[in-house]
């Protein structure tokens, strides 16, 4: 608490009103204007000024918030993103956003309307150039930009049509839903949440990355003022502390050893968040250091340590996870194992003309979604409510349950908005901790982890891909053997299944008829690692499409042509029993080409380079069940539990039970997300929202429209009338009754209609997965490079990325998805990747990692869905999203290659790798 004399008295303008506070002066000014002035919609993330999320206007100019005191705004006017609307009224700027689709989760949202705000009041007619200047400052990990730059150049033509504008709300059959939330700041996500006595929650984490727990002493930290509870391993007793999606192996604290640096040791809930940190100092841990395993080679060593001794099961208690076999058992570290056959893989090498056997490597990522994990419980007589940013609530509910002993029931997860996540929020994550933090502090706890912390939280694995692949003498792919190790982590969290879809994705969307996979999960001790887009895809591509262009070159055939010859036909079988392919891979491949350019000559030093790949989607084990109710006053509501993480579900679900109804979207409430009264859902992976949850949504809708048109025939005598519903109303000849009148009649006036509709997989124990793929993602890139040859620095020039929708329910959407991936890809081609030394992370955060930015946009980017409506889904409806990302690195790789005659195995392609390799011959003289 600071003494009363250097608080600092600060008189303000507040959007546009003239505020007065106090304020201590260590306050920021991101925290003032949060907890102080409770305008929620600054959001932080990066807190270290470069993200922009919490950007506000100080006297018209951008500022930091979260490294800026508080003090610093004596005298002076502040705008946030509150100060923008008036009333009902959009300002232009946030209407551009809005019909541009300029946002998707919406946490970056409101410093990049403000950014967009100053830029425009100095210059009402920005180049793109301009803008991309403007914007170098904030971050959007989900767009890709090209709809923000699209919507500043809308707001700066509306702004000088007319510049005292306030335009109202507009009405478009693509803008999202949740736009006027989030472009208002008036989304709530779980960082703006208080309970009653509510306190905070701090993690002490293990600065070593392996070593024995000798003793943990906690005494001048629970002295503390202000602290309220510190949790250690002793309070984990009378609990089972380990969770898991497969392989129970992580424990709420760890118990006997650290495995990771970030390992979390101990908890503090304290009054603040300044206390709790302060805490975490006075917490005593001694240790007794163990060789750290940091790479897949030392792991799997025969005389490697082993880095679990025993490790937990989950059986069958998940669904969709496969068992952990003998295979898993022969090797050090590992935790899991999937393989596969087809056809006779000895003899087809042999019999082939050419095999080619070459090793790719595709290193560690950081998700960085730009809300960081949080989630805050509240323990009450056997009870636990979390508010939680998590893609899978149910699944979390199932596991608190089991650790602490309660039942299901007893658990209730509640999902705000969610802030990005591209699957660092699958599973159970920080929801134990913060249980049992709260359980023995006797009040809700919040806990939210930095940004660096969100680094040593989860991971994309690692990936090294060896694939030895036979070549008859014209072309045509014989055989393909793949030995796939995941840098799983110190824990397994969704490794496995990263691991098993790696494994069963490795040899291509080619028809080859001799394979033989095996991919390991390998225990390092380094961060966990789990899902990122495409879970295990993106990896798999870059090895396999690489040496496509390999053999390509090496037997003189033109890579397009190549591939061609060998890829899959619409119907055939990728495996044995699973769905045949539903789309034509060799129409998408010859598009790409023809939209890059392919064969069209060269400027020096440039080079075109191609990739295909596909992912079965959907998510094998699915279900998803969904409700929708009509009240008495004629009210649809919408219950389903696909968590909106920016994707734009809530919109293509809405407009699905719209379009079944024959409403607007935005007359379809969408009830929160509570497992209380959300019907199940498995959660939100594998591109599975509108494809899988969209059918359980229109099962709902259709079976409560039958018994609407019953209802109507029954109200009106009209018993063979053939209604239609069309804006509440249903009508047939000059008859219309509203849904109102027919729930009244049917139901009473206080009644409710309930339509249930449901999605199940079809499981087949015999099938590779268990289950069939409900569709196939398809992803085509192309890319088209320069390379400098004095810096080794690549630039891309053009991109073409098509993704098969099937149909898309919001194009806008469906584009922004694509883009937003290509981007995140574009990252992980050149420069995404977590660095350690000796065991220690020397990049956690946006200072030293660096995620794309507007400049690392192509020059030209294409996009482009297929809609041929051969989708499971709604409407013909397919999953995409994933899509994007797949295929980026490996059609940069081999533009590389194209331009320069360089072929690099591993990512990311730094310049000083181009550089080194370009200039191999200079240091072999
Ligand atoms: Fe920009 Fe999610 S919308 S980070």
């Amino acid at each position: 608490m600071a003494d009363r004399s250097s608080l600092r008295r600060l008189r303000f303008e507040l959007n546009g009103q003239w505020r007065e506070a106090t304020v201590e002066p260590q306050v920021l000014l991101a925290d003032f204007i949060r907890n102080h002035l409770g305008l929620k919609g600054t959001r932080k993330s990066c807190e270290v000024q470069i993200c922009g999320a919490c950007t506000v206007l100080v006297n018209g100019r951008p500022v930091s918030s979260c490294m800026t005191p508080a003090f610093e705004i004596d005298n002076k006017s502040v705008m946030t993103i509150e100060g923008l609307a008036q009333g009902d009224n959009l300002h232009p700027i946030q209407q551009a956003f809005w019909q541009e689709g300029g946002l998707e989760c919406g946490y970056c949202t409101s410093g990049m309307i403000l950014t967009a705000y100053a830029l425009l009041g100095e210059n009402p007619d920005p180049s793109e150039e301009e803008i991309k200047h403007c914007l170098s400052g904030n971050i959007c990990r989900c767009t890709g930009y090209v709809p923000i730059i699209a919507a500043i150049k809308r707001a700066a033509y509306l702004m000088r049509s007319d510049a005292t504008a306030i335009l109202s709300l507009p009405k478009s059959d693509e803008q999202r839903v949740d736009g006027p939330a989030k472009i208002r700041g008036e989304a709530i996500y779980t960082a703006d949440l208080v309970r009653p006595g509510m306190l905070y929650g701090k993690i002490l984490r293990s600065p070593l990355p392996h070593a024995i727990i000798k003793n943990i002493d906690a005494t001048a930290a629970e002295k503390l003022p202000g602290v309220v509870t510190v949790l250690t391993r002793d309070d984990l007793r009378d609990i089972n502390p380990y969770f898991g999606p497969l392989v129970k192996d992580q424990a709420i604290l760890a118990l006997d050893r650290v495995r990771y640096e970030g390992d979390p040791v101990a908890a503090v809930a304290a009054v603040s968040e300044e206390i709790a940190a302060e805490a975490l100092g006075l917490i005593h841990v001694a240790y007794e250091e163990l060789k750290p395993l940091l790479s897949i080679d030392e792991a799997l060593a025969d005389d490697a340590p082993k880095i679990h001794e025993v490790t937990r099961e989950h059986g069958e208690k998940f669904p969709g996870y496969p068992s952990v076999d003998e295979e898993t058992k022969k090797y050090r570290n590992v935790s899991f194992h999937f393989g596969w056959n087809k056809g006779d893989i000895a003899q087809g090498l042999a019999e082939s003309h050419r095999v080619f056997d070459n090793c790719f490597y595709f290193s560690k990522v950081a998700h960085y979604s730009l809300e960081p994990h949080m989630v805050l419980a509240e323990w009450r007589d056997e009870t636990v409510t979390l508010w939680s940013s998590t893609q899978h609530p149910f699944l979390v509910q199932q596991e608190i349950a089991e650790m602490f002993g309660i039942a299901k029931e007893n658990v209730r997860i509640i999902v705000p908005y969610v802030g990005g996540a591209y699957g660092n929020k699958n599973h159970t994550k920080l929801e134990p901790l913060a249980t049992a933090l709260s359980r023995k502090a006797r009040r809700p706890v919040y806990l939210s982890l930095s940004t660096e912390d969100t680094f040593r939280t989860v991971s994309k694995p690692a990936m090294r891909v060896r694939i030895k692949t036979g070549v008859s003498q014209d072309g045509v792919l014989i055989a393909r053997e793949s030995v796939v190790h995941v840098d799983g982590g110190a824990y397994s969290d969704a490794g496995p299944r990263v691991t098993q879809k790696a494994g069963y994705r490795v040899h291509g969307p080619y028809r080859i008829p001799n394979i033989k996979s095996d991919a390991y999960t390998v225990y390092t001790n380094t961060v966990p690692a789990g899902a990122f887009r495409g879970m295990g895809t993106p990896q798999v591509v870059w090895a396999y499409e690489s040496q496509m262009d390999m053999i390509a070159d090496e037997l003189g055939l033109d890579p397009v042509e190549f591939r061609l010859k060998n890829l899959l036909e619409r119907g055939d079988d990728f495996s044995p029993g699973d769905t045949p392919l539903d789309c034509d891979l060799k129409e998408g491949l010859r598009r790409v080409a023809r939209e890059i350019g392919w064969g069209e000559p060269l400027e020096p030093d440039c080079g075109i380079g191609v990739s295909c790949a596909l992912k079965d989607g959907g998510g094998n084990y699915k279900i998803s069940e969904a409700r929708i109710e009509i009240d008495g006053q004629g009210k649809v509501t919408l219950f389903e539990g696909t968590v909106e993480i920016g994707q734009g579900s809530n919109t293509a679900l809405r407009k699905i039970a719209a379009q079944e109804l024959g409403l607007a979207a935005e007359k379809i409430e969408l009830a929160p997300l509570d497992t209380s009264h959300t019907p199940f859902d498995f959660g939100t992976y594998a591109s599975s929202g509108t494809t899988v949850m969209g059918l359980a949504v229109q099962r709902a809708a259709q079976a409560v429209k039958t018994q609407l048109i019953d209802g109507a025939r029954s109200l009106t005598g009209r018993h063979d009338a053939s209604f239609e519903l069309h804006n509440g109303l249903l009508r047939v000849g000059e008859i219309a009754v509203s849904f109102q009148e027919v729930v009244r009649h049917v139901k009473g006036a206080i009644g409710t209609m309930i339509g249930e509709g449901r999605y199940e997989s079809i499981r087949d124990k015999n099938l590779l997965l268990g289950a069939k793929a409900p569709f196939w993602e398809v992803s085509w890139g192309a890319a088209k490079v320069k390379v400098d040859r004095v810096t080794g620095e690549i630039k891309i020039l053009k991109f073409v990325t098509i993704a098969d929708a099937g149909k898309a329910i919001n194009p806008q959407q469906c584009h922004s998805q694509e883009i937003g991936a290509m981007v995140q890809g574009i990252g992980q081609a050149f420069f995404e990747q977590t660095l350690y030394e000796n065991g220690i992370m020397l990049n956690p955060g946006l200072i030293n990692y660096r995620v794309p930015g507007v400049y690392d946009l192509p020059d030209e980017l294409v996009t482009i869905l297929f809609e041929n409506g051969n989708g499971p889904g709604p409407y013909g409806v397919k999953g995409i999203g994933e899509s994007g990302l797949l295929t980026v690195p490996s059609a940069i790789g081999n533009a590389l290659f194209s331009a320069a005659g360089v072929r690099l195995s591993e990512l990311p392609l730094t310049p000083e790798k181009v550089w080194r390799s370009l200039h191999q011959g200079y240091f072999n003289q």
